[in-house]
């Protein structure tokens, strides 16, 4: 007759307890949503190839804003803030390397078609004193609603040359003008999984036009935010639910005075 050994299961500690107890609250909810709709192996398979391939492409940071999961997250990392710019999500499109330009800048081509628009202000403390030598990244699509990455063979890109993008100085008081055009609304990314994904649930890819930021100034956290054009007949249905109403801009006079105030 075989003996029976008792041996003890080592208990580990998570490194990570939040996260432990978040895979297991995510877990829970899985296995509750299995159940109520009946998932089957190849539901489950076809689940399983559509991540892989979406992580081939690329494409989660563009499905966690589709999913209006992004924009929760901005707004828990920066609550408490009604004091400053309201920062919003980076998107999938920001570059770490524009070239550098002393304000006033021009981030277009001089014959670049579309609106052409002058954003100016200051890069400021809430109580309003100028922040010198800020960096503002601004990064935007042309008139036709196309970031760069996409109009390197229409605007005859050299390999690694950027336009409708840059990091602009700001004066020694904070005071910024970019001389830019006014964006269009875009799609988010359908000829790969997230267009599938889109169609499958019967939901739209499209955002309202919008110049992306990313402010630096020292000392202070940086600002990241979007400023949409306050005609845009898609704000109220952005794909990505990232619209606030301080933000919204009236570019039709040619000029647009916009402050941004950085936290402490
Ligand atoms: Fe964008």
């Amino acid at each position: 007759m075989a003996t029976t050994q008792t041996q003890s299961v080592p208990t580990l500690e998570p490194e990570d307890p939040q996260l432990a107890q978040i895979v297991e609250e995510i877990r829970a909810f899985m296995v509750e949503l299995i159940e109520r709709h009946r998932i089957t192996n190849d539901q489950w398979s076809a689940a399983i190839a559509y991540l892989s391939e979406l992580g081939e492409r690329k494409e989660f940071h563009a499905l966690s804003d589709v999913m209006r999961l992004s924009v929760p997250v901005d707004r828990i990392t920066h609550e408490d803030q009604e004091a400053f710019t309201p920062s919003n999500v980076e998107g999938p499109f920001f570059l770490p390397d524009a070239p550098t330009q002393e304000s006033p800048a021009k981030i277009c081509p001089d014959d670049a078609p579309g609106q052409h628009v002058v954003l100016r202000g200051k890069v400021r403390t809430a109580d309003g004193t100028g922040l010198g030598g800020s960096v503002i990244d601004i990064w935007q699509t042309d008139a036709e609603g196309l970031y760069d990455i996409e109009l390197h063979q229409s605007m005859s890109l050299e390999p690694g040359e950027m336009a409708y993008r840059a990091r602009v100085r700001t004066d020694a008081d904070g005071s910024f003008e970019i001389h830019t055009v006014k964006p269009k609304a875009y799609t988010v990314p359908t000829d790969g999984p997230l267009g599938v994904f889109l169609r499958k649930i019967g939901r739209h890819p499209w955002r309202p036009a919008h110049y992306h930021f990313r402010i630096e100034a020292e000392g202070r956290p940086p600002l990241t935010t979007m400023l949409y054009m306050a005609d845009d007949p898609w704000l109220s249905v952005d794909v990505i639910d990232s619209i606030k109403e301080r933000l919204l801009v009236d570019t039709s006079s040619g000029v647009v005075d916009y402050d941004f105030v950085l936290a402490d």
